[in-house]
């Protein structure tokens, strides 16, 4: 799968550099064509003339050659351009940061910038500084580009801690590469709808019934259905979450009548639609035009139900995979499995208020997941982003079934 792939690798300034001697042997036995370009401080932990031995190749980390004459230079944009794969193993948080913001101070990260061909990178760093806010806003930023990430071990560090950060070992680079090779991203090709946050049910034109939901369970679904390949619609009721995803179209709506409209706008369209929005049960019958004065000591509304979007889906329901969440209090399975059915869904994630940490406007959740056999799967207290993870891969396991 990798015989004749022109492959460049960067190699940045951890410990894990050494590693790299083994990857480079790997791919050339496999047959693929080996560039390497060092960061500066990366030849501190690997040597040049390894890697060119290995590799059959010279090695370059700067822009200027190493030629006697000193005239000719390493161009970059003709390195991007010849590589079907490029591969960053270890990526340092640092390089990983400049991946994500652009910064192009190294010929390693101009030739980032100019190739054009699928990138992976294999991080490798501290637990503390893999686990920090910045170098996971990295990440994101890097899968939102279509960037590949490897996952990284868990075991000892160079710092002699453990926990997580290990760059992947040589083996299991070249088999996620060759894994990705072969299928493509999971969700390839496919049209992903997501519901998500609250809606705002309007009582005058200052005021509104809503609820605690923060959206942001719905919005880490969506990133882990783009970054799995999908093309995600994102209608979202009102969030203070942000998000650029180039594989995320996002459509903000305020009531349930217009995610309603706009949900139905996509539906026929999509392949999977996951309804995590926590959409009003009610609203007010009539919509005051001017601000309701306070002027008796009791003030009623008088409400209608809301449209159930999911259950119209359900109902509309052609090829889709549709995917509801329940949020129940009591008798939790057999409630959630009655609105799988109710609303003909193919599976229904179940959070449990009785679950500390669980549910709204929280960072973390539990979930069940129950399927159409109401086969039921049980999951530990993960953040959201986890979740959203274990929902993707179990949605990739049904639709291949
Ligand atoms: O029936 P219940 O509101 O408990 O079901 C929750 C599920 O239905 C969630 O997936 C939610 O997004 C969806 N829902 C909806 N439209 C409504 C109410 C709930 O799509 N009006």
């Amino acid at each position: 799968m990798l015989s004749g792939k022109n492959i460049l690798l960067g190699i940045t300034g951890g410990i894990a550099a050494y590693k790299t001697t083994f990857l480079v042997r790997l791919l050339i036995k496999a047959g693929a064509n080996v560039k390497v370009i060092l960061t500066d401080s990366a030849s501190s932990f690997v040597s040049p003339l390894t890697l060119a031995t290995l590799s059959k190749n010279p090695v370059v980390s700067s822009f200027v050659a190493n030629d006697e004459a000193g005239t000719s230079w390493n161009n970059h944009v003709e390195m991007g351009l010849w590589a079907d794969l490029m591969i960053i193993a270890p990526a340092t948080a640092n390089t990983l940061s400049k991946m994500a913001y652009g910064s192009c101070d190294n010929l390693l990260m101009a030739t980032y910038l100019s190739a054009k061909c699928p990138v992976f990178f294999a991080p490798a760093m501290d637990l503390d500084m893999y686990k920090h806010p910045s170098t996971q806003t990295s990440f994101d930023k890097l899968l939102s580009f279509g960037n590949l990430m490897i996952p990284v071990g868990s075991g000892e560090l160079a710092s002699g801690l453990h926990g997580e950060g290990r760059m992947a070992e040589p083996e299991d680079i070249v088999a996620f590469i060759k894994q990705f090779l072969h299928n493509g991203l999971p969700l390839e090709g496919k049209k992903v709808l997501i519901t998500a946050g609250p809606t705002y049910e309007a009582i005058d034109p200052v005021r509104f019934i809503g609820n605690h939901s923060s959206g942001k369970m719905g919005f880490e679904l969506a990133k882990a259905a783009a970054n799995s390949g999908a093309t995600v619609i994102l209608i979202s009721g009102p969030t203070h979450l942000h998000l650029e995803h180039d594989h995320i179209k996002l459509v903000k709506v305020t009531s349930a009548e217009e995610m309603y409209t706009a949900v139905h706008h996509y539906y026929g369209a999509v392949d999977i639609a996951i309804g995590a929005a926590a959409v009003a049960d009610y609203k007010p019958k009539t919509v005051a035009v001017q601000k309701i004065k306070k002027n008796d000591a009791e003030f009623q509304i008088e409400l209608v139900k809301t449209k159930d979007i999911l259950y119209s889906l359900g109902q509309e329901k052609k090829h889709q995979f549709l995917v509801g969440f329940a949020l129940e209090t009591e008798n939790e399975v057999e409630n959630a499995s009655k609105k799988l059915k109710k609303k003909n869904l193919d599976l229904i994630v179940l959070n449990s208020l009785n679950d500390t940490g669980a549910g709204f406007g929280k960072s973390t959740n539990k979930i069940t997941i129950i399927d159409k056999n109401l086969d039921i799967k049980t999951f530990e207290l993960k953040t959201k982003a986890d979740v959203a993870l274990d929902i993707i891969n179990e949605i990739i396991l049904k639709i291949n079934v």
